[in-house]
């Protein structure tokens, strides 16, 4: 199923529509929020405390130990799964759905070794639908203590601990690169978000687009909709998802083993089965060996190899 994107759906508003529906300017978070919530139902409470940490691993010839501070991963210590950010213990992921059926997916972020988180973003999208929304604050440290509760974006509360605004301004967002990433669908998983256990199954090869599109392409080119790989020999690895031409390529370049993969070769694990993660997240349990893991998907990650790079042959990639 290919991705839905507004310019689509509007045309199927009928003529007659009063004007009340007709698209209003969204030129700030309290306009972003109010699309949004009318897209996705009303904004939940989400609190970083009701977030569940994501737990790091190093495993040597010691065996496996669990990992709290930066200070541990010294001296290029690869933990057993990284983040898109490095291993970042203290990290935490939540996810609240509203009403509506809505996912709330929220991140705080820590960076450094304090207890305070440095940044915290939202994906919001409704399944089967594929409305989705984002959003992110500034990164700086000692921002966001434990405890925060996320304010509804552009309200009165909209601010944190030092009186500064707490997300993004939408004209920030509006030049943010989050569907450089969020390529494919709303939600990437790798294996270190996928061991909070937290993040619902959702609809990953149903509809997908973008509250308040146009305004945020209005801000830079980075909103464009991206291609979505079609190459047929890639076809085992797409039976259950779409992959994009962005980040969800290079994601699939680590869930194969290939290297380099992207921007995680430095933290990732390089042996098997742990530097392979699909089709199942736990493949040491699905595949006996390698050489089995190959017969069914080498072919196929030949193919990504070939297509997720910068300047891709034709015929990897077609058009939204
Ligand atoms: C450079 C690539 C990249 C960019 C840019 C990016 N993300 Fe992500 N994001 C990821 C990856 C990969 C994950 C999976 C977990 C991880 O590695 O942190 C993720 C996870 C998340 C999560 C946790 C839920 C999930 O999808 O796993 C949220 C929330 C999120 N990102 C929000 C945002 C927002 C908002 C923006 C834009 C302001 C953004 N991201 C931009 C790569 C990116
Ligand atoms: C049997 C079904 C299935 C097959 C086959 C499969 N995957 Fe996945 N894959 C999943 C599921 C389920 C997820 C997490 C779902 C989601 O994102 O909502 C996922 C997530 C991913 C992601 C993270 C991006 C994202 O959307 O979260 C990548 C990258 C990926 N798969 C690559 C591959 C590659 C490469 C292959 C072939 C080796 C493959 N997949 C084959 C089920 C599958």
């Amino acid at each position: 199923m290919r991705a839905v994107w507004p310019v689509l759906l509007a045309a199927c508003a009928p003529e007659t529509a009063p004007s009340a529906t007709a698209p209003t300017s969204i030129t700030d978070n309290a306009g972003y929020l109010a699309a949004c919530e009318e897209a996705l139902g009303p904004w939940p409470v989400m609190s970083c405390e009701d977030a569940v940490e994501v737990p790091i691993t190093v495993t040597d010839a010691d065996g496996t130990r669990v990992v709290r501070s930066l200070a541990d991963l010294e001296g290029g210590i690869r933990c057993d799964r990284a983040s898109i950010g490095g291993c970042a213990p203290g990290t935490r992921i939540g996810a609240t759905v509203n009403e509506r059926g809505a996912t709330f997916a929220f991140g705080c972020r820590n960076y450094d070794d304090d207890l305070a988180f440095d940044q915290i973003n939202v994906i919001a999208t409704l399944p089967g639908d594929g409305a989705t929304c984002f959003f992110d604050t500034h990164a700086g440290e000692q921002r966001f203590l434990g405890t925060t509760v996320l304010p509804r974006p552009g309200s009165a509360e909209d601010t944190d601990r030092f009186g500064d605004p707490f997300w993004r301004p939408f004209e920030e967002l509006q030049g943010s690169p989050c569907l450089q990433c969020h390529d494919n669908d709303a939600i990437l998983r790798n294996p270190w978000v996928e061991q909070t256990g937290v993040l619902p199954t959702g609809d990953p090869d149903g509809p997908y687009w973008l509250v308040a599109h146009e305004e945020l392409m209005e801000g830079d080119a980075l909103w464009q909709p991206p291609r979505m790989l079609t190459d047929p020999d890639a076809a085992p690895c797409l039976a259950c998802h779409r992959l994009g031409e962005r980040r969800s390529c290079t994601l699939a370049l680590e869930a194969v083993g290939r290297v380099p993969r992207g921007l995680t070769t430095r933290w990732y694990q390089t042996t098997w089965p742990e530097d392979h993660w699909m089709p199942t997240f736990d493949l040491g349990e699905v595949y006996a060996s390698e050489d089995d893991w190959d017969a069914d998907y080498g072919a196929a990650a030949d193919a990504i190899e070939r297509c997720c790079v910068d300047d891709p042959p034709p015929g990897c990639f077609a058009d939204p």
